[in-house]
Protein backbone atom coordinates (compact mmCIF):
# COMPACT_ATOMS: atom_id res chain seq x y z
CA UNK A 1 0.00 0.00 0.00
CA UNK A 2 1.34 3.67 -0.75
CA UNK A 3 1.03 6.63 1.42
CA UNK A 4 0.94 9.90 -0.99
CA UNK A 5 1.88 12.85 0.67
CA UNK A 6 1.18 16.25 -1.18
CA UNK A 7 3.38 19.45 0.09
CA UNK A 8 5.78 16.93 1.61
CA UNK A 9 8.19 19.80 3.35
CA UNK A 10 9.20 19.69 7.00
CA UNK A 11 6.06 17.80 8.66
CA UNK A 12 5.01 15.42 5.67
CA UNK A 13 8.96 14.42 5.79
CA UNK A 14 8.20 13.45 9.17
CA UNK A 15 5.09 11.75 8.70
CA UNK A 16 6.62 9.98 5.52
CA UNK A 17 9.70 8.78 7.71
CA UNK A 18 7.24 7.54 10.64
CA UNK A 19 4.53 5.85 7.67
CA UNK A 20 7.79 4.08 5.72
CA UNK A 21 9.82 2.76 9.31
CA UNK A 22 5.92 1.33 9.58
CA UNK A 23 6.41 -0.42 6.76
CA UNK A 24 4.35 1.85 4.07
CA UNK A 25 5.79 3.11 0.62
CA UNK A 26 5.78 6.59 0.58
CA UNK A 27 5.45 8.83 -2.39
CA UNK A 28 6.04 12.51 -2.00
CA UNK A 29 4.70 15.34 -4.12
CA UNK A 30 6.88 18.55 -3.98
CA UNK A 31 8.19 21.05 -6.59
CA UNK A 32 11.60 20.30 -5.04
CA UNK A 33 11.69 16.51 -4.81
CA UNK A 34 15.52 16.16 -4.69
CA UNK A 35 14.85 17.56 -0.97
CA UNK A 36 13.72 14.08 0.38
CA UNK A 37 15.54 12.11 2.42
CA UNK A 38 15.80 8.47 1.57
CA UNK A 39 12.85 6.38 2.01
CA UNK A 40 10.72 8.89 0.83
CA UNK A 41 10.09 8.59 -3.09
CA UNK A 42 10.00 11.75 -4.80
CA UNK A 43 8.29 13.04 -7.51
CA UNK A 44 7.97 16.85 -9.00
CA UNK A 45 4.54 17.75 -8.74
CA UNK A 46 2.77 21.54 -8.33
CA UNK A 47 0.07 20.80 -7.02
CA UNK A 48 -1.87 24.35 -8.93
CA UNK A 49 -0.74 22.30 -12.23
CA UNK A 50 -1.70 19.03 -13.33
CA UNK A 51 -0.75 16.37 -11.46
CA UNK A 52 1.74 13.17 -11.99
CA UNK A 53 -0.20 9.81 -12.03
CA UNK A 54 -1.74 8.83 -8.41
CA UNK A 55 -0.25 5.21 -7.59
CA UNK A 56 -2.55 3.13 -8.34
CA UNK A 57 -2.61 1.33 -4.61
CA UNK A 58 -2.72 4.23 -2.85
CA UNK A 59 -4.61 3.86 0.44
CA UNK A 60 -3.79 7.16 2.30
CA UNK A 61 -3.38 10.50 0.94
CA UNK A 62 -1.96 13.25 3.58
CA UNK A 63 -1.89 17.14 2.14
CA UNK A 64 0.62 19.34 4.05
CA UNK A 65 1.28 21.72 1.98
CA UNK A 66 2.08 25.54 3.20
CA UNK A 67 1.62 29.23 1.75
CA UNK A 68 5.03 30.90 0.28
CA UNK A 69 3.54 34.24 1.65
CA UNK A 70 0.99 35.68 3.61
CA UNK A 71 -1.22 37.07 0.89
CA UNK A 72 -4.61 35.87 -0.47
CA UNK A 73 -3.58 34.37 -3.38
CA UNK A 74 -0.39 32.30 -1.83
CA UNK A 75 -3.41 30.70 0.17
CA UNK A 76 -5.58 30.54 -2.54
CA UNK A 77 -3.05 28.52 -4.31
CA UNK A 78 -1.35 26.43 -1.56
CA UNK A 79 -4.57 25.04 0.50
CA UNK A 80 -7.74 25.37 -1.85
CA UNK A 81 -5.99 25.07 -5.12
CA UNK A 82 -3.70 22.27 -4.17
CA UNK A 83 -6.94 20.22 -2.27
CA UNK A 84 -8.67 20.21 -5.42
CA UNK A 85 -6.34 20.00 -7.79
CA UNK A 86 -5.67 16.74 -5.88
CA UNK A 87 -9.35 15.20 -5.18
CA UNK A 88 -9.18 16.03 -9.02
CA UNK A 89 -6.15 13.74 -9.63
CA UNK A 90 -7.56 10.88 -7.91
CA UNK A 91 -10.89 10.80 -9.37
CA UNK A 92 -8.87 11.08 -13.06
CA UNK A 93 -7.03 8.03 -11.81
CA UNK A 94 -9.75 5.93 -10.38
CA UNK A 95 -7.90 5.67 -7.01
CA UNK A 96 -10.06 6.02 -4.50
CA UNK A 97 -7.51 6.46 -1.28
CA UNK A 98 -9.25 4.71 2.31
CA UNK A 99 -8.59 8.39 3.86
CA UNK A 100 -7.62 11.54 2.88
CA UNK A 101 -5.97 14.03 5.49
CA UNK A 102 -5.55 17.62 4.71
CA UNK A 103 -3.68 19.74 7.71
CA UNK A 104 -5.63 22.82 8.67
CA UNK A 105 -4.60 25.54 11.35
CA UNK A 106 -6.58 26.56 14.31
CA UNK A 107 -6.49 30.41 12.76
CA UNK A 108 -9.62 29.20 11.02
CA UNK A 109 -11.42 30.06 14.20
CA UNK A 110 -11.62 33.81 15.21
CA UNK A 111 -11.39 35.54 18.50
CA UNK A 112 -12.73 33.15 21.84
CA UNK A 113 -11.87 36.14 24.38
CA UNK A 114 -9.19 33.76 25.67
CA UNK A 115 -11.99 30.96 25.63
CA UNK A 116 -11.76 26.82 24.86
CA UNK A 117 -12.01 26.09 21.45
CA UNK A 118 -13.27 22.43 20.15
CA UNK A 119 -14.09 20.67 17.29
CA UNK A 120 -17.48 22.36 17.53
CA UNK A 121 -16.71 25.76 17.84
CA UNK A 122 -17.36 27.93 15.11
CA UNK A 123 -14.56 28.65 13.05
CA UNK A 124 -15.48 32.00 11.72
CA UNK A 125 -12.08 34.02 11.70
CA UNK A 126 -12.32 36.92 9.39
CA UNK A 127 -9.02 37.15 8.74
CA UNK A 128 -8.91 36.51 4.48
CA UNK A 129 -5.85 33.85 5.08
CA UNK A 130 -7.51 31.85 7.51
CA UNK A 131 -10.82 31.87 5.61
CA UNK A 132 -9.27 30.40 2.51
CA UNK A 133 -7.50 27.29 4.73
CA UNK A 134 -11.39 26.88 5.77
CA UNK A 135 -12.66 26.54 2.46
CA UNK A 136 -9.84 24.06 1.48
CA UNK A 137 -11.23 22.01 4.47
CA UNK A 138 -14.62 22.31 2.99
CA UNK A 139 -13.58 21.38 -0.25
CA UNK A 140 -12.25 18.19 1.08
CA UNK A 141 -15.16 17.58 3.01
CA UNK A 142 -17.52 18.43 0.41
CA UNK A 143 -16.29 15.81 -1.86
CA UNK A 144 -15.34 13.04 -0.40
CA UNK A 145 -16.56 10.81 2.81
CA UNK A 146 -12.91 9.91 3.10
CA UNK A 147 -11.86 12.95 4.56
CA UNK A 148 -10.08 14.13 7.93
CA UNK A 149 -9.16 17.38 8.68
CA UNK A 150 -6.41 17.87 11.28
CA UNK A 151 -6.27 21.72 12.44
CA UNK A 152 -3.08 22.44 14.29
CA UNK A 153 -2.06 25.37 16.45
CA UNK A 154 1.29 26.54 16.35
CA UNK A 155 4.24 24.11 15.45
CA UNK A 156 7.47 24.49 17.17
CA UNK A 157 10.34 22.11 16.79
CA UNK A 158 13.66 21.53 15.61
CA UNK A 159 15.07 24.41 13.53
CA UNK A 160 11.40 26.07 14.58
CA UNK A 161 13.02 28.45 17.06
CA UNK A 162 11.66 31.92 16.97
CA UNK A 163 10.41 32.22 20.36
CA UNK A 164 13.98 31.01 21.55
CA UNK A 165 15.92 33.49 19.11
CA UNK A 166 13.62 36.40 20.96
CA UNK A 167 14.92 35.47 24.10
CA UNK A 168 18.58 34.62 23.40
CA UNK A 169 18.75 37.79 21.35
CA UNK A 170 17.41 39.88 24.12
CA UNK A 171 13.86 41.42 21.78
CA UNK A 172 12.02 39.01 23.97
CA UNK A 173 9.02 41.41 26.17
CA UNK A 174 6.69 40.06 28.60
CA UNK A 175 3.22 41.08 27.70
CA UNK A 176 1.21 43.23 30.25
CA UNK A 177 -1.50 40.93 29.73
CA UNK A 178 -2.12 36.92 29.40
CA UNK A 179 -1.64 36.40 25.79
CA UNK A 180 -2.77 32.85 25.24
CA UNK A 181 -0.92 30.72 23.15
CA UNK A 182 -1.15 27.24 21.80
CA UNK A 183 1.62 24.69 20.31
CA UNK A 184 2.66 21.29 18.92
CA UNK A 185 5.56 19.65 18.14
CA UNK A 186 6.56 18.98 14.68
CA UNK A 187 6.84 14.93 15.97
CA UNK A 188 3.58 15.33 18.23
CA UNK A 189 1.94 16.63 15.01
CA UNK A 190 3.45 13.93 12.57
CA UNK A 191 2.77 11.13 15.03
CA UNK A 192 -0.70 12.43 15.23
CA UNK A 193 -0.95 11.90 11.57
CA UNK A 194 0.39 8.68 11.53
CA UNK A 195 -1.94 7.93 14.48
CA UNK A 196 -5.58 9.26 12.28
CA UNK A 197 -4.10 7.50 9.51
CA UNK A 198 -2.84 4.33 10.41
CA UNK A 199 -4.66 3.39 13.85
CA UNK A 200 -7.73 4.65 13.96
CA UNK A 201 -10.04 2.88 12.15
CA UNK A 202 -13.07 5.24 11.87
CA UNK A 203 -11.62 8.71 12.37
CA UNK A 204 -13.68 11.71 13.08
CA UNK A 205 -14.24 14.26 10.47
CA UNK A 206 -12.25 16.79 12.45
CA UNK A 207 -9.63 17.12 15.09
CA UNK A 208 -7.88 19.46 16.81
CA UNK A 209 -3.69 19.39 17.14
CA UNK A 210 -2.59 21.31 19.99
CA UNK A 211 -0.80 20.22 23.45
CA UNK A 212 -2.59 19.61 26.20
CA UNK A 213 -1.29 23.14 27.99
CA UNK A 214 -2.62 26.42 26.20
CA UNK A 215 -0.17 28.91 27.92
CA UNK A 216 0.47 32.47 28.85
CA UNK A 217 3.27 33.80 26.22
CA UNK A 218 4.62 35.82 29.40
CA UNK A 219 5.06 32.26 31.14
CA UNK A 220 6.61 30.32 27.79
CA UNK A 221 9.49 33.46 27.83
CA UNK A 222 9.99 33.51 31.42
CA UNK A 223 10.22 29.74 31.09
CA UNK A 224 12.90 29.74 28.11
CA UNK A 225 15.06 32.46 30.04
CA UNK A 226 15.56 30.29 32.79
CA UNK A 227 16.23 27.21 30.81
CA UNK A 228 19.20 29.48 29.37
CA UNK A 229 20.40 31.06 32.14
CA UNK A 230 18.93 34.14 30.74
CA UNK A 231 17.90 37.12 32.93
CA UNK A 232 13.67 37.08 32.28
CA UNK A 233 12.19 39.66 29.72
CA UNK A 234 11.52 42.96 30.38
CA UNK A 235 8.19 43.50 30.94
CA UNK A 236 5.91 46.29 28.83
CA UNK A 237 4.60 44.75 25.40
CA UNK A 238 3.50 41.93 22.97
CA UNK A 239 6.93 40.83 21.96
CA UNK A 240 5.22 37.90 19.90
CA UNK A 241 3.48 40.42 18.05
CA UNK A 242 -0.12 40.46 18.39
CA UNK A 243 -2.12 37.50 18.85
CA UNK A 244 -2.77 36.68 15.20
CA UNK A 245 -6.04 35.76 14.66
CA UNK A 246 -7.51 35.93 18.26
CA UNK A 247 -7.61 35.00 21.53
CA UNK A 248 -8.24 31.13 22.42
CA UNK A 249 -7.26 27.80 24.02
CA UNK A 250 -7.45 25.21 21.97
CA UNK A 251 -8.98 21.76 23.42
CA UNK A 252 -7.33 18.50 22.02
CA UNK A 253 -9.22 16.44 24.23
CA UNK A 254 -10.73 14.38 21.00
CA UNK A 255 -7.63 13.42 19.51
CA UNK A 256 -6.49 12.09 23.14
CA UNK A 257 -9.97 10.07 23.40
CA UNK A 258 -9.01 8.28 19.95
CA UNK A 259 -6.24 6.75 21.90
CA UNK A 260 -3.24 9.41 21.01
CA UNK A 261 -0.52 10.68 23.46
CA UNK A 262 1.40 13.24 23.61
CA UNK A 263 5.13 12.84 23.76
CA UNK A 264 5.51 16.47 24.55
CA UNK A 265 2.15 17.16 26.74
CA UNK A 266 3.22 20.91 27.12
CA UNK A 267 5.37 23.20 25.99
CA UNK A 268 8.08 22.60 29.03
CA UNK A 269 9.00 19.20 27.69
CA UNK A 270 8.96 20.04 23.91
CA UNK A 271 11.08 23.02 24.17
CA UNK A 272 13.44 21.36 26.94
CA UNK A 273 13.87 18.85 23.47
CA UNK A 274 14.32 21.92 21.38
CA UNK A 275 16.64 22.97 23.28
CA UNK A 276 18.97 19.68 23.88
CA UNK A 277 18.70 19.94 19.54
CA UNK A 278 17.27 16.85 19.55
CA UNK A 279 15.91 16.45 15.81
CA UNK A 280 16.09 18.27 12.42
CA UNK A 281 14.07 20.50 10.81
CA UNK A 282 13.19 18.81 6.81
CA UNK A 283 14.40 21.01 4.24
N1 LIG B 1 3.65 26.62 10.87
C1 LIG B 1 2.69 26.49 11.74
O1 LIG B 1 2.79 26.92 12.88
C2 LIG B 1 1.43 25.79 11.32
C3 LIG B 1 0.33 25.86 12.15
C4 LIG B 1 -0.81 25.17 11.79
C5 LIG B 1 -0.83 24.42 10.64
N2 LIG B 1 0.26 24.39 9.83
C6 LIG B 1 0.20 23.58 8.63
O2 LIG B 1 1.19 22.59 8.66
C7 LIG B 1 1.43 22.15 7.35
C8 LIG B 1 2.86 21.81 7.07
O3 LIG B 1 3.71 22.84 7.40
P1 LIG B 1 5.28 22.67 7.25
O4 LIG B 1 5.89 23.32 8.38
O5 LIG B 1 5.64 21.26 6.97
O6 LIG B 1 5.54 23.55 5.97
P2 LIG B 1 6.77 23.47 4.97
O7 LIG B 1 7.96 22.87 5.60
O8 LIG B 1 6.87 24.81 4.34
O9 LIG B 1 6.25 22.40 3.90
C9 LIG B 1 5.29 22.66 2.94
C10 LIG B 1 5.77 22.04 1.66
O10 LIG B 1 4.77 22.22 0.68
C11 LIG B 1 5.42 22.23 -0.56
N3 LIG B 1 4.62 23.04 -1.47
C12 LIG B 1 4.22 24.32 -1.31
N4 LIG B 1 3.54 24.72 -2.39
C13 LIG B 1 3.51 23.67 -3.24
C14 LIG B 1 2.98 23.46 -4.53
N5 LIG B 1 2.33 24.42 -5.20
N6 LIG B 1 3.15 22.26 -5.10
C15 LIG B 1 3.81 21.26 -4.47
N7 LIG B 1 4.32 21.40 -3.24
C16 LIG B 1 4.19 22.60 -2.64
C17 LIG B 1 6.79 22.86 -0.36
O11 LIG B 1 7.78 22.12 -1.07
P3 LIG B 1 8.38 22.67 -2.48
O12 LIG B 1 8.77 24.09 -2.26
O13 LIG B 1 9.48 21.74 -2.78
O14 LIG B 1 7.23 22.55 -3.44
C18 LIG B 1 7.04 22.67 1.13
O15 LIG B 1 8.11 21.83 1.38
C19 LIG B 1 0.86 23.20 6.45
O16 LIG B 1 -0.33 22.66 5.92
C20 LIG B 1 0.52 24.32 7.36
O17 LIG B 1 -0.61 25.02 6.93
C21 LIG B 1 1.38 25.06 10.16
Amino acid sequence: MTVLIAGCGDLGTEVGLRLAARGQRVVGWRRSPERLPTGIEGVRADLTQPLPPVPADTDVVVIATAAGGRTEEAYRSAYVDATGNVLDALERDGVTPRRVLFVSSTAVYGDFGGDWVSEDSPAESTAPTARLVKEAEDVLLARTDHGTVLRLSGIYGPGRTRLIDQVTGGSAVLPQEVQWTNRIHRDDAAAAIVHLVLDVEEPERMYLGSDELPVDLGEVLRFLAAELTLPEPPAGGASGGPVRGGARRVDSSRLRASGFSFTYPTYREGYRAVLAGDGVRHP
